[in-house]
């Protein structure tokens, strides 16, 4: 069983990220969940994040994480996800509250009391795991494995040519993450944009029986789908659910092992995920390759076993 510590900004492909987790329960326990700035504001992606995991009955605690970068400007993809960050979808009155207390204290006892045993997973802005690194070094000791989305290694940013959106919204804190010597897999856009949406799996959700899930993944992509087009002019990427399916199924990525930092003083590059040579010593493992028929296979197998 992998337990993992699921930090989220959620938006809308931070939610299918989650539903996958919630449908592999098989393989993988969420034994918590954090919202932190992102795609939206703090107030909104944990709204969002509380409403999605009443609807899919998932029991783990929702805590607050943080409510901006450590040192630059708060930026956020309002133009993307939309007003609330995950429009589309209407959830009712919800009875799920947050976990009172701060979501990254929690983080660090949770870890530090389970040596070995837990993986943090981040898909929005890496800040939180980044206080997470700072405010104990038994935390990183104690860590299974990070593993991430974000950067653009050999490939242009989604935010400037350079930068892709979770490493520009805190670099510094991209830069202590990347820096901390835990073992790290990360998913970057050079393998996230391989793994499109597409009409065909579309049209098999929608042929699928009614169920809470399937209504709130097609609401979301009934926005996510034209906001996307608009933006890039293609259909959305499953930049974030990259990373769950990795832990259920590694055999769905193919990897390289890079030395990877993040340029946290350029004013053109700011935010830059730089890679090195290949290089099998290193602690930092990226997805290059991805086999599509696969991710939506299990992707079919985990919304099966959704309400
Ligand atoms: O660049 C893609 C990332 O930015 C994804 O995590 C998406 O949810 C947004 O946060
Ligand atoms: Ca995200």
């Amino acid at each position: 069983m992998k337990h993992i510590i699921l930090d989220v900004d959620t938006g809308h492909d931070d939610a299918v990220a989650i539903a996958l987790a919630a449908g592999l329960s098989d393989k993988i326990t969420i034994d918590g969940l954090i919202a932190t700035a992102g795609n939206q504001i703090r107030e909104y992606t944990l709204e969002n994040t509380l409403n999605l995991s009443e609807a899919l009955e998932i029991e783990a605690p929702v805590f607050a994480g943080s409510t901006g970068p450590l040192l630059r400007d708060r930026v956020i993809a309002g133009n993307i996800h939309g007003k609330n960050g995950f429009e589309g979808p209407v959830f009712e009155k919800r009875k799920k509250k947050e976990c009172m207390g701060n979501g990254i204290r929690w983080a660090v006892d949770h870890v530090i009391s389970h040596p070995g045993e837990v993986t943090f997973v981040s898909v929005g802005p890496w800040t939180d795991l980044a206080v997470c690194l700072k405010s104990d070094e038994r935390f990183a000791s104690s860590l299974k494995e990070i593993v991430l989305m974000g950067g653009a290694v050999d490939h242009p940013g989604n935010v400037t040519l350079s930068a892709e959106f979770n490493v520009f919204a805190d670099p510094e804190a991209a830069e202590i993450v990347l820096k901390s010597g835990v073992p790290i897999t990360l998913f970057s856009l050079d393998v996230t944009l391989k793994l499109l949406l597409t009409e065909e799996i579309l049209e098999r959700v929608k042929s699928l029986p009614d169920t809470r899930y399937k209504r709130i993944f097609l609401d979301s992509m009934g926005y996510y789908i034209p906001s996307i087009m608009r933006s890039n002019g293609e259909m959305p990427a499953m930049h974030d659910p990259c990373t769950i399916a990795y832990l259920y199924d590694p055999s769905i990525f193919t990897y390289s092992y890079r030395p990877i930092s993040v340029e946290t003083k350029g004013d053109k590059t700011y935010g830059k995920t730089v890679g090195g040579k290949e290089d099998k010593n290193s602690n930092i493992k990226m997805g290059v390759n991805v086999d599509n028929d696969k991710f939506w296979a299990l992707f079919f197998k985990a919304i099966n076993n959704l309400v």
